[in-house]
């Protein structure tokens, strides 16, 4: 298969225009001399499917070649679809050509017979980007100088709409010349990529929601639910489903797997980790999903996962990076990161047995004290607070806001950033030079949950540790992220709006289910423009907290198997401690 219809198959259906939108509009014929096209002779005002798009899916409202695609149902030779694709031209209208707005400038076919399209004034200037539109906006459709139709986008439009002009065509408009040709080609093999995509049964896609999709949500995607984690961890719920997914990929091949979602359209699942690496690669698969929107939006508005501008997102990514010295392994406050861990490793109990609790609350006040000094470290409320806008967000757009648990949260925060208390990233958020829609406290809550994740990850580290001694504190955390990833689905919007799923449960066990160490598989961090920018800071202040626990304590942990199982419940995860012999 070739490259351009193995990322059309993975973008469904496109290899250019993935950046578009679809509209509802309105193709009304003007009295002119027949062309023999029907729909474009007479018979009155028609609704008509318009999508709107940029050629080289360029961010945001950079000028790109525009482009028009209009499917007129019912205007094809026999009773089918008539399809219509204009681009933005250039002078000779033969060519496209790059152009800053859809109503700054002319579309045309490019092929023989030529119709182009010419904005009408609606009293707005519009920029590049389709999903950024005043409308309604108006267009002429022209052949030579006779004014043939008026086409109006009205509404935005949900679903998808596959415009392929190769086939839904009339004889009178079919396309002539060397382009046509090549394009009646390069459909051809779009086509041929997205038939070639395997489609879930009914049955399967039901299993997919029973087995995977119920679970994950039980467990609480945001926030660790007690129960829904105690039962997964019992009935080993992410093992299940990661060998559900596994009798898939047998079943259908290396997929992407097409699922059916009913109210969401379709959901593509990769199974292969070239597929993962190439979804989260490709800049056109945005994050910010309507499910994580709906769900960080409780305590985190302003946190670049779920910042849909694309420029303003590059300059919170960059923001974050900064503060968060993405990329490099020593953070520079490393010395005193060390020595708030050994302080607060050093309470806990050298004898006896270890839980989550007394585990959790300990890794709770490193985090404090890292992200915002010494002077928070017994600031359970605000943890109380984020825990509880976490709990809401566990429901994503379904549940309202909590805004006075909000406004709580965000004014104890802001007490604690405004000290800037040296050596901690409350004093780099301050320091570091942002514009103020950058929002540098706003993201400040998501470096707070996602320390979390890091604590819950330390403390797996400890079982795989507690069974293979002799492996390192690193190893042992990139391991724990690996078999039990604390984020269990990774969402991304296709640009046509299609969903793509990764399930990090077996999307990280490709490679296998036992303890590897110095592994480097799976995306347990994500990977591409929207990795981790923690990774680094998870890596160096997880180890420290792993090596510091053991260095003056021998554990025993649970028996587990070696192939180690999808599920590890750290709510319920206990450690007989004694002291060191060594
Ligand atoms: C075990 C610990 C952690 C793991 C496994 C982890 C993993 C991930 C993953 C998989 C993503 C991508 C999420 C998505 O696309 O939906 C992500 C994003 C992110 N993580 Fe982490 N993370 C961890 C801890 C942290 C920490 C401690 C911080 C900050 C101090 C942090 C900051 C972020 C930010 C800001 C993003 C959004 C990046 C973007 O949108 O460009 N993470 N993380």
């Amino acid at each position: 298969m070739s490259t351009i219809s193995r990322i059309a198959e993975l973008r469904h259906g496109r290899a250019l225009h993935t950046i578009g939108s679809l509209f509802t509009g309105e193709l009304e014929p003007l009295g002119h001399e027949p062309l023999g096209v029907p729909v474009l002779d007479g018979g009155g005002r028609r609704e008509v499917i318009v999508r709107l798009s940029k050629g080289l899916s360029l961010p945001g409202g950079m000028p790109d070649v525009l482009g028009i695609a209009i499917k007129i149902p019912g205007g094809g030779a026999d009773g089918g679809d008539l399809d219509l694709l204009l681009s933005s031209s250039g002078p000779f209208r033969r060519l496209p050509f790059p152009l800053p707005g859809f109503t700054r400038g002319r579309f045309s076919t490019l092929m023989r017979p030529r119709l182009t399209a010419e904005p009408l004034d609606t009293g707005h200037d519009d920029g590049a980007d389709p999903r950024d539109l005043a409308l309604p906006l108006a267009f002429v459709i022209k052949r030579g100088r006779t004014r043939l139709a008026l086409l109006r986008v009205v509404e935005p439009r949900e679903g998808e709409a596959d415009f392929d002009p190769a086939v839904n065509q009339h004889p009178v408009l079919r396309p002539r010349g060397v382009l046509a040709r090549l394009r009646r080609v390069a459909y051809a093999r779009s086509r041929e990529g997205r038939k070639g995509l395997p489609r879930a049964s009914v049955v399967d896609t039901v299993r997919l929601g029973a087995q995977v999709l119920v679970p994950t949500l039980l467990q609480g995607v945001i926030l660790r639910r007690r129960a829904g984690s105690a039962l997964a961890g019992l009935i080993d719920a992410d093992g299940r489903a990661t060998r559900l997914l596994r009798r898939l990929r047998a079943k259908h091949g290396d997929g992407p797997l097409l699922v059916r979602v009913p109210m969401r359209g379709w959901l593509l699942l990769p199974l292969t980790e070239a597929d993962v690496r190439r979804v989260l690669n490709d800049p056109a698969f945005h994050p910010a999903t309507r499910e994580k929107r709906g769900a960080l939006s409780h305590f985190a508005p302003e946190g670049v996962l779920i910042t849909v501008d694309p420029e303003l997102r590059g300059r919170r990514r960059r923001f974050n990076e900064q503060v968060l010295a993405t990329g490099e392994p020593e953070h520079p406050f490393h010395a005193r990161f060390r020595r708030i861990v050994a302080e607060e490793i050093a309470e806990l109990p050298r004898e006896g047995t270890l839980t989550w609790d007394a585990f959790g609350a300990a890794h709770w006040r490193i985090a404090r004290r890292i992200v915002l000094g010494d002077a928070a470290r017994d600031d359970e409320e605000l943890t109380w607070l984020l825990n509880r806008l976490r709990g809401d967000a566990n429901y994503s757009y379904v549940r309202g806001h909590r805004t006075d648990v909000r406004a709580r949260f965000a004014r104890r925060l802001s007490r604690h950033l405004d000290r800037a208390e040296d050596d901690s990233l409350a004093a780099l958020v301050r320091s570091t030079p942002a514009a103020p829609d950058v929002d540098p406290d706003g993201q400040v809550p998501h470096w707070l949950f996602a320390f979390d994740a890091a604590g819950i990850a330390a403390y797996r580290a400890l079982a795989l540790l507690a069974g293979n001694p002799e492996a390192g504190a690193r190893e042992a955390v990139r391991e724990s992220v690996r078999l039990w990833p604390t984020t269990l689905v990774i969402l991304r919007d296709s640009p046509r709006g299609a969903m793509v799923a990764i399930h990090s449960p077996y999307a990280n066990r490709i490679e296998g289910d036992d303890f590897q160490p110095g592994s480097s598989a799976g995306v347990p961090f994500s990977d591409g423009h929207g990795r981790c920018p923690g990774e680094d800071l998870v890596m160096l202040v997880e180890s420290m907290v792993v090596e510091e626990y053991l260095r003056s304590r021998d554990i025993e942990g649970p028996d587990l198997p070696v192939a180690l199982p999808g599920s590890l419940d750290h709510f319920t995860l206990r450690f007989a401690v004694r002291p060191a012999e060594r």
